[in-house]
């Protein structure tokens, strides 16, 4: 089919469905100048750095000025960014919902107004021994790696780790948007890291249309009822205009 063939069908399907869910992940914000973590082209930072060293309780214990210096600099960055036309786009759409493994503010600060995050978020620092102490960062003016307020041990961002579990109720909500839905669209995902990729099943096996938005082929190709190549700041505010 060619590509205008393609984003006819896929046009058709959202404007027929009555439940949309974006799922995301980095190559939503790629346009923004946030790096991605597994794409070369976009700053892929596990291409240049060992997650087990930023992201992992090990790599916090071993060095945790290191850790906190990444994270401190990668929120830096996103205090730069702004929204991209993707991230607009979802914004104006108020009946598609967004779940997303995105840890920066970019959805939000777009407008959307309930982002179902399964992997944590940069805006928030909580204590890392779990003591329940947790507390809104600037992230244009991140806090060094200091001791819990409330309990002495350590704070971090507020994000998922490797080998971590995914925030409470995260899963549960993110399960249910994706039973309901009737399409869902795949947008800027390598959709390698699970159990968040395990969505992609989740709403196929309940019927929903899959239709995945990326530059290139990714894991999530295989599932692709519809695959449409190409950035998500073009493609998405073609795919959804009326
Ligand atoms: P990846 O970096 O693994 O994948 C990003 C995807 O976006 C790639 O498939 C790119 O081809 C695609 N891409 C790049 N630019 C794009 C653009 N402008 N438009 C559309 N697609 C574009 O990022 P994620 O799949 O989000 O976890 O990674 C999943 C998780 O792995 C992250 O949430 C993070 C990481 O470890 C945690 O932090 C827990």
């Amino acid at each position: 089919m060619t590509k205008d063939g393609l984003m006819d069908r896929a046009r058709r399907t959202v404007q027929e469905a009555q439940h949309v869910v974006a799922f995301s992940g980095a190559g939503l914000s790629a346009e923004s100048g946030v790096a991605t973590f597994r794409d070369a082209a976009t700053g892929g930072q596990w291409l240049k750095h060992d997650p087990m060293r930023l992201a992992s309780q090990q790599g916090f214990r071993e060095d945790p000025d290191l850790v906190i210096r990444w994270y401190s600099e990668r929120r830096r960055n996103v205090a730069r960014a702004e929204p991209n036309a993707a991230h607009r786009t979802l914004a104006a759409h108020e009946r598609v919902m967004n779940v997303t493994q995105n840890v920066d503010d970019l959805l939000d600060r777009a407008g959307v107004k309930d982002v179902t995050r399964l992997h944590g978020t940069l805006v928030r620092d909580r204590c890392n021994a779990g003591c329940g102490f947790e507390e809104p960062i600037e992230l244009a003016d991140p806090p060094p790696f200091r001791p819990c307020p409330a309990c002495g041990d350590h704070m971090r961002p507020s994000v998922v780790w490797f080998g971590e579990a995914l925030p409470a109720g995260a899963w549960e909500r993110a399960a249910d948007t994706c039973t309901q839905c009737d399409a869902m669209l795949v947008v800027g995902t390598a959709a390698e890291v699970y159990p968040a990729a395990g969505l992609i099943d989740v709403a196929r096996a309940s019927g929903a249309a899959i239709i995945v938005i990326n530059t290139q082929p990714s894991a999530a190709s295989g599932s692709a009822d519809l695959e449409l190549i190409g950035p998500a700041g073009e493609v998405l505010p073609a795919l959804l205009a009326s």
